[in-house]
């Protein structure tokens, strides 16, 4: 199937006389008719749901259906994307572990792997993604034991280079993680170019509406966890609390995943409720449509600005001349994403103005969804930084995040032209 039918057809296959529509299965607990054949579940001896905080029959179909889209072999869906990012970080890396992730990636991302996993003895080095690889081969350690980048990055719309990192982590004994949020599978499959499993805040895109906050993780099941066995002792050695299971001895390419539900679902608990779930499915049916429309109106807004004589600089990697121009025909042949950063001349005080003209497209702190929106850093989640602590982290002060939606375009560019007018 094409990723069209997948985004329509895949995940829930109903057998006869069962609903057509995924049904929301909103129950925490199912039914048994002997204390073996629950046991035997909690043996993870034998397959079937539970408790919803493992496992849930919608939530299992949606996350199939992402996993088909992506390419791989398993996946789970997480109560948001944060949680997805700390599940598949912590699922292999423990207290005295290392991790590189690039610097570029979303603040809260940055900030759960700088301060948070930090006082959970895990280090984090940043990196500035496009150095050379013998720069960034030289910052691996011998506890390193993964590497994350965003494929389209939040808020600079710079794009990974995914085959360069893949090539870094797997000659280090590594995986690459890669966060595929801005560009869904739609527009970029990371498993095709060596990524080992993706993430997604299923809240963006893939819901569309800006109803649900959710998360994904897929396994692409190509790493070889035993090939590593002394770097991956959670993977490798047996499970107490399990009875003494190998998690990639019992469960192959499944490994991963199964890990992370049966140990991390279990233990910190951060399941997407069925009802979202639910959301996320309609969402993902017309995503193909949508990631279409929002590239189409995206560039057509940064050729806009790109002309405006207000506008300092903008960077949307689906034009020309931008600095990801050829990254993005290699990963995004057929568009990026509908999000782009521009700066408008003048700076904060002329931004602030910019943006309160604005009619409909509306300041948000959201992104990626059908209804245009915007949000200065400087002025919104990063506003008690001062313009040097800023540069310091990679926000210029002036930078504007434009997430361009599927309305008409030429209604977008008449808002902006008329906002443009008031300052
Ligand atoms: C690229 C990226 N990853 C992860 C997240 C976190 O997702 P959530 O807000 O669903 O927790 C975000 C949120 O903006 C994001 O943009």
């Amino acid at each position: 199937m094409n990723i069209e039918t997948k985004c329509v057809q895949a995940g829930w296959q109903p057998h006869k006389g069962e609903p057509r529509e995924l049904p929301i299965y909103q129950s925490t607990t199912f039914k048994y008719d002997t204390s073996e054949e629950m046991g035997k579940l909690f043996d993870l001896e034998a397959e079937g749901y539970f408790y919803t905080r493992l496992q849930n029959p919608t939530n299992d179909s949606v996350a199939a259906k992402i996993c088909a889209m992506e390419g791989g072999v398993a996946a789970m869906l997480t109560s948001s994307g944060q949680a997805a990012n700390f599940f598949a970080v912590f699922n292999i890396c423990e207290a005295g572990d290392h991790l590189i992730a690039s610097s570029s990636i979303y603040g809260g991302t940055y900030n759960l792997f700088g301060t948070t996993l930090k006082k959970m003895g895990i280090e984090c080095t940043f990196v500035d993604q496009d150095l050379p690889e013998e720069e960034l081969a030289k910052l691996f350690k011998p506890n390193t034991k993964v590497v994350f980048g965003e494929t389209i990055t939040n808020p600079t719309v710079s794009v990974f280079d995914i085959e360069k990192f893949a090539r870094l982590a797997h000659s280090h004994g590594v995986p690459l993680i890669v966060d595929n949020t801005f560009a869904t599978p739609v527009n970029c499959r990371p498993f095709e170019f060596g990524a080992d499993i993706v993430t997604h805040s299923t809240t963006k895109y893939m819901d569309g509406h800006a109803t649900a906050v959710g998360g994904c993780i897929v396994d692409s099941g190509n790493f070889d966890w035993l090939a590593h066995a002394d770097k991956y002792p959670g993977l490798t050695t047996p499970d107490d609390s399990y009875h003494g299971i190998v998690y990639a001895e019992r469960f192959g390419k499944a490994a991963y995943i199964t890990k992370a539900t049966s140990q991390l679902m279990r233990d910190l608990g951060a399941i997407q409720s069925p009802q979202h779930a639910y959301y996320l499915n309609i969402g993902l049916e017309s995503l193909h449509l949508r990631m279409k429309k929002h590239c189409e109106n995206a560039l057509a807004v940064a050729k806009y600005l790109k002309n405006n004589e207000n506008v300092a600089w903008v960077s949307y990697p689906d034009l020309e001349d931008d600095k990801y121009h050829e990254l993005a025909k290699k990963y995004l042949p057929n568009g990026s994403c509908g999000v782009l950063a521009f700066g408008i001349k003048g700076g904060r005080e002329e931004s602030i103005k910019f943006m309160d003209s604005l009619k409909f497209i509306t300041i948000v702190t959201h992104v990626a969804d059908a209804r245009s929106c915007i949000l200065h850093p400087a002025s919104h989640t990063h506003r008690q930084m001062t313009d040097e602590q800023l540069i310091e982290a990679g926000v210029a002060p002036d930078l504007i995040r434009l997430s361009v939606g599927i309305e008409n375009a030429d209604d977008i560019i008449a808002d902006l032209a008329q906002a443009f007018e008031k300052i």
